[in-house]
């Protein structure tokens, strides 16, 4: 961890102790119990996380401990997405709704008081956060549950040994901020089989597949022949992979599909100079032999 992020942490973890008693008011408000104090993301910061969003019609974005709501609002009054904020403190979440209603999008957006912990948020296509990085690693397993393509967008922390997809750096005044994207992966782990027209004969095919995260590597019995699959990324439910054919320089087969459960459809195409060949991909996976994914 860098001395900036070491800084960053502690001064947040500072906030954190010393709020213990912040929201609201009465004896209700002093109940609350914040896993991470409020401090909003900057506007800037929010420009960055929402270009990462690429937020399109149908989307919906969930904003988990919303704060003030502005990442909610935001979303909804540029996209006209429907977005839901979840906050587990009630003077966030009446501050929220004012801000909805005075920026105008209280038809798209929703706040809702919840413990993320406990909160479904299951219908998410884009999840945007500013929590803390225990935080984000109690989330990691419900978050990697969540629909292949998810986006999952965090200001300043990371996920551990989950990867970003992509990362940048907004810097303000003196310090510089850090917006992480991570695209949700389909688990694809585990023993798949199908079967191939190859040299006009049928040929049985099986993939055994090793994953962590978004990165997979494999063995691929073609017939009697096993070829290694090098690492390859799953994007979101889409799986692409390639093996050069035994006995063959330079004829590839490419394989092409999405993940959906326990089933991959695609194309698998044989490529040899300049010429193609087309057939469809579809692969079954043997009961009980998908595995977690988490490390
Ligand atoms: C750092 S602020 C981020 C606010 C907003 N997302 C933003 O980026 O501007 C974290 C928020 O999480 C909320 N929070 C803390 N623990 C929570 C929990 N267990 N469930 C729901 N919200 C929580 C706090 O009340 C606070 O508003």
């Amino acid at each position: 961890m860098g001395k900036t992020r070491k800084i960053v942490l502690v001064l947040f973890c500072f906030i954190l102790i010393s709020s213990s008693f912040p929201p609201g008011q009465g004896l209700l408000a002093q109940e609350v119990r914040l896993d991470v104090p409020f401090v909003p993301t900057p506007y800037e910061v929010i420009e960055d996380m929402l270009r990462f969003a690429e937020l399109k019609k149908g989307d919906i974005l969930y904003d988990l401990g919303c704060g003030d709501g502005r990442i909610v609002i935001e979303a909804a009054r540029r996209a006209g997405i429907r977005a839901v904020g979840i906050d587990i403190d009630p003077e966030r979440i009446r501050e929220s709704r004012e801000n909805a209603r005075i920026a105008g999008v209280e038809n798209l957006v929703e706040f809702r008081r919840a413990n993320i912990f406990e909160a479904d948020f299951s219908d998410a296509t884009v999840v945007t956060m500013y929590l803390l990085p225990d935080v984000n690693i109690r989330l990691r397993p419900t978050i990697l549950s969540l629909k292949p393509g998810t986006r999952i967008i965090s200001h300043q922390f990371d996920m551990d040994e989950w990867q970003a997809d992509r990362m940048t750096y907004v810097p303000i005044d003196l310090y510089v901020h850090t917006v992480f994207l991570w695209i949700v992966p389909a688990n694809i782990s585990g023993t798949w089989d199908w079967s191939l027209n190859l040299n006009q004969k049928k040929t049985d095919c099986r993939l055994e597949v090793n994953q962590a995260y978004q990165y997979f590597s494999g063995k691929l019995y073609l017939g009697e022949q096993v070829l290694h699959i090098p690492e390859t990324k799953v994007v979101g439910p889409n799986v692409e992979f390639s093996v050069i054919l035994p006995g063959t320089a330079d004829t590839e087969l490419i394989f092409s599909g999405q993940a959906e459960g326990d089933q991959l459809n695609g194309t698998a195409t044989l490529v040899q100079g300049k010429k193609n060949a087309r057939q469809t991909w579809k692969a079954t996976r043997r009961p009980g032999t998908a595995t977690s994914i988490e490390r």
